[in-house]
């Protein structure tokens, strides 16, 4: 089976693909808002240090014990330790884990493409409106709107890797980035839109706390789709010639690039509506920002673009968050289907509507969590409050075990597969890479100060949200 696995078919396949699954939610919204809360340029320099000194190494821990088993983390972690139970259940949480995220990002694309097409049908102005966000993730649109997501993952995964997964990775990136670049320069050209601009950028040191560091790595982990089993799938997929510390390098830049621009997008366009706004007054969630906010800058734009205008460039902002959130969908639930494909011999057909079966439920039991359904909106107390279902399921997943999965690998690839295994399969497609100073980075770093700092972030994550204390 292993020898007709697919794989991608170029390294600039492979390095969209991974960008694509990068490229989120988390870089069009929540980066911008972030970095300005935060310390602007100050937090951009110690985000960048964490994606440079903390996640390229391991990356290129997850690209390397995907290619080397041509298997998912559960093969990747069982394969090398020799079916070692504790490492198989490693494996198994890196495929829990993309499959509960996966339930709620496709709630929020559905939200997106609702969005998106009332946008282009000209109802702006009811987007625009207090309550409407309320109203709409309440309604019975949001299961056409879930068909309709549905529909496209399954179409685009159903194709597999090269005709699927690349090839729609290889259309919507370009085009990501060219309407990311077309709304910029719009938006810069707005007034007061220097003003978004300086409050982005102009590093404020004061604001730099243990927490915001914290959050800053936290942020750059999940951004980049580490601990999520993503990487170590698509590295099972990459063939032997691909280089992949040079990809990683690529990838984390690609990634990093986008967030930073759209930095430029998102506050100037704050600004812009409310040059009085303080950015440190601006809501954590990504989710209020673009879908109650940013209707109503768009709104607001129509008197000096006209409505049409105004409704133009929001339904470019709508596409460009889907196109963003589709690749990031597909490479996660990837996740599963791989899973289901290797270790259970499902064909891709069979694996795709096991996963529509159970994915679908819970993503239902999610969409139902906003007040539909007491059950689902008041479903746990911890931390101080009542949890949602999709609270719950965006807590455990997105905020916490991440790191903890990052952790995993780190310990796994040095001290059970062993570096000079890693050095091994990171050689192939890169001869220059062994006896190099990265070799020496990514060796030092993954074995000892990187899972120390990743199970600080994690205990103080854990504290934080389930205890109401924070470690540091
Ligand atoms: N990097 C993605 C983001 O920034 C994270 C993600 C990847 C989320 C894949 C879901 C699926 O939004």
């Amino acid at each position: 089976m292993s020898s007709q696995r697919e794989h991608f078919s170029s390294r600039l396949g492979f390095i969209l693909a991974a960008a694509g699954s990068a490229v989120g939610i988390g870089n069009l919204v929540g980066f911008p808002v972030n970095a300005a809360k935060n310390g602007g340029g100050a937090f951009l320099i110690i985000y960048a240090i964490f994606v440079v000194v903390i996640c390229l190494p391991v990356m290129a821990a997850e690209l390397a014990m995907g290619r080397n088993t041509k298997k998912g983390p559960v093969g990747a972690f069982g394969t090398l330790s020799n079916q070692h139970p504790l490492w198989r259940l490693a494996g198994l949480i890196g495929v829990i884990t993309p499959f509960m995220i996966a339930v709620f990002y496709t709630v929020i694309s559905v939200w997106i493409i609702g969005y998106l097409l009332m946008a282009a049908t000209g109802q702006l102005e009811y987007l625009a409106a207090d309550g409407t966000f309320g109203e709409f993730i309440n309604s019975p649109y949001i299961f056409t709107a879930l068909v309709i997501v549905a529909v496209i993952i399954y179409g685009i995964l159903k194709m597999g890797v090269q005709k699927g997964i690349e090839q729609a990775s290889k259309i919507l990136m370009p085009a990501l980035f060219v309407m990311l670049i077309a709304l910029v320069t719009f938006v810069l050209t707005l007034d007061g839109a220097m003003a978004g601009v300086k409050f982005y950028i102009i590093p404020d040191l004061s604001k730099i706390t243990a927490t915001v560091v914290n959050g800053a790595l936290s942020q750059a982990f999940f951004s980049l789709s580490l601990g999520m089993g993503i990487l170590i799938t698509y590295g099972s997929y990459l063939t032997k010639d691909t280089d992949i510390v040079g990809s990683a390098k690529f990838i984390a830049l690609a990634d990093t690039g986008v967030a930073f621009i759209a930095g430029l997008l998102i506050l100037p366009a704050i600004f812009t509506f409310n040059p009085d706004v303080n950015p440190a007054e601006l809501s954590e969630s990504s989710v209020s920002l673009i879908f109650v906010l940013l209707p109503k800058i768009f709104l607001a734009l129509q008197s000096s673009i006209g409505f049409v205008g105004a409704s133009t460039v929001a339904t470019l902002f709508f596409t460009l968050v889907f196109f963003a959130a589709i690749t990031s969908l597909v490479s996660i639930i990837e996740v599963p289907v791989a899973y289901l494909i290797d270790e259970k011999k499902h064909t891709r057909g069979k694996a795709l509507v096991t996963m529509a079966v159970f994915a679908g439920i819970l993503t239902i039991f999610s969409a139902l969590s906003f007040g539909m359904v007491s059950f689902f909106s008041e479903f746990a107390n911890y931390g101080g409050s009542t949890k949602s279902f999709f609270d719950v399921v965006y807590d455990i997943f997105y905020d916490t075990v991440l790191p903890l999965n990052g952790l995993l690998v780190c310990v796994f690839v040095s001290y059970r597969w062993k570096k000079h295994s890693l050095n091994q399969e990171l050689s192939i497609g890169n001869e220059k890479f062994e006896g190099s100073l990265m070799q020496k980075y990514i060796n030092f770093s993954l074995g000892t100060f990187i899972p120390v700092v990743l199970l600080a972030i994690f205990l103080n994550t854990v504290a934080q949200k389930f205890f109401q204390t924070t470690l540091f």
